[in-house]
């Protein structure tokens, strides 16, 4: 009898994990700032409610190399889990062109932002991915301060923000030691590339040429040496090199220590939260250039795909109509203030309530400027951030950096027979 009771007591134990894993549904990979996991997490519980498939939400780190390195790991081993997972635009390229991707079949692409789906999200005439949502490099800056310097207007050259910062910086200094001019990402990480293609202006970053990509050109020297020379006289804070990413940028520009900060949209609804100090006194504009004429704003954003090794793909692909449906992004919207990768949002009448600078944001993004669309720009990115990093630390010349740069690159493609 107690025998028969313990194999009946098994067999219940079994196939209670048999059904658990029937259940256990989708595994979704994502990362980002705790508000933004959080967002998620109640997106996924609508979608179970609707749709009766669980997922589970795989928590990844904010920071883009870190969950690249962590979805290769899956993807190489052939892993069905994560069935479905954000990609930054920097690397779809890559996942495209190692057939890690399920082709999404048909999807009407229409109220998407159509040149950037054509551009990162077909792959050899297949749809592989679609824009959740878009990032445009922003200039934050302290509306008040500004004006009591007497200016109304951002700056919208590199010179007159470096103008407006040294006018400011000894008053301010003066209550506040901790004070700096301007905080951007600078760490040896992706976001110091799309922050040096700001500050290089619309003539410099990876100029693709015969071939070629040149990094050691008239318009990347400036904008090195200006980027260094911000640290060395103290506009920005040494922990620029060392340290800012996304959300160290932030909480040093949200605790009112720096007059301006590079950032993507994300922090605007941070910021003005009522217990941010700076709430109502910031504005945002596009970044300032080497000439207002040369502005660029680096484009960013994060793309859904569904993995080949997945077998769930059905489900996946469900998810994937529901996290692009335009209910699923307005709600995103309206949480977290990013900037939805479908056009139709942008003129909703409850989104533009909330976020009335949307309008303007679209334009910058539609002029947004991409990154080099080729499958080893991760490998070249990562080239470039050493040694433009070395340089801000001052171990070597801008001009020695990119110099390096430029032939550890071109060593590379000789690799890849390009
Ligand atoms: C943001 C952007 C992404 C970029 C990254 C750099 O997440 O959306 O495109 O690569 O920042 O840190």
């Amino acid at each position: 009898m107690k025998k028969l009771l313990f194999t009946l007591l098994l067999a219940a134990l079994f196939l209670a994990g048999c059904d658990r894993q029937e259940r256990a549904g989708l595994v979704f990979s994502v990362g980002g700032a705790p508000a933004e996991l959080a967002a998620w997490q109640d997106l996924v519980d609508e979608f179970r409610q609707v749709s009766g498939i669980e997922v589970e939400l795989l928590r990844q780190p904010a920071e883009t190399g870190q969950q690249r390195q962590g979805l290769i790991l899956a993807l190489k081993a052939e892993l069905p889990t994560p069935d479905v997972f954000l990609m930054d635009v920097g690397w779809i390229g890559l996942f495209a062109a190692s057939g890690w991707l399920e082709p999404l079949g048909d999807f009407d692409r229409s109220p998407f932002f159509e040149e950037v789906v054509e551009r990162v999200d077909v792959h050899e005439g297949e749809l592989i991915a679609l824009p959740v949502y878009m990032d445009g490099g922003l200039l934050y800056y302290r509306r008040d301060l500004l004006a009591l310097a007497g200016r109304d207007a951002p700056p919208e050259t590199w010179k007159e923000l470096l103008e407006d910062a040294v006018s400011l910086l000894p008053a301010m200094r003066a209550e506040n030691p901790n004070f700096y001019g301007f905080v951007w990402q600078g760490a040896q990480y992706e976001g110091l590339i799309t922050s040096f293609l700001e500050f290089a202006g619309s003539e410099g970053g990876f100029v693709l040429r015969d071939g070629r990509i040149l990094l050691d050109v008239p318009a990347n020297r400036a904008a090195l040496r200006l980027m260094r020379d911000l640290i060395r006289n103290r506009v920005s804070p040494p922990s620029v090199y060392t340290e800012m990413r996304e959300e160290e940028v932030r909480l040093f520009f949200q605790r009112g220590d720096a007059l301006f900060a590079r950032n993507w949209p994300y922090a605007w609804r941070l910021h003005q939260q009522p217990d941010s100090p700076i709430a109502r006194r910031i504005g945002i504009a596009a970044p300032p250039g080497p000439t207002a004429e040369e502005r660029v704003s680096t484009l960013g954003g994060w793309h859904i795909g569904v993995s080949r090794f997945s077998q769930r793909k059905e489900e996946a692909m469900e998810f994937v109509r529901f996290v692009t449906s335009r209910e699923a992004q307005r709600r995103m919207v309206l949480a977290l203030g990013w900037n939805p990768g479908r056009r139709d949002l942008y003129d909703d009448p409850r989104v533009l309530e909330e976020m009335p600078n949307l309008a303007e944001l679209k334009e910058v993004f539609e002029k947004a400027r991409a990154r080099p669309a080729i499958p080893y720009y991760p490998q070249v990115s990562e080239i470039a951030q050493r040694h433009l990093n070395a340089a801000l630390a001052g171990r070597v010349t801008p001009e020695m950096a990119l110099q390096q740069a430029e032939e550890e690159i071109a060593a590379l493609m000789a690799r890849y027979g390009m």
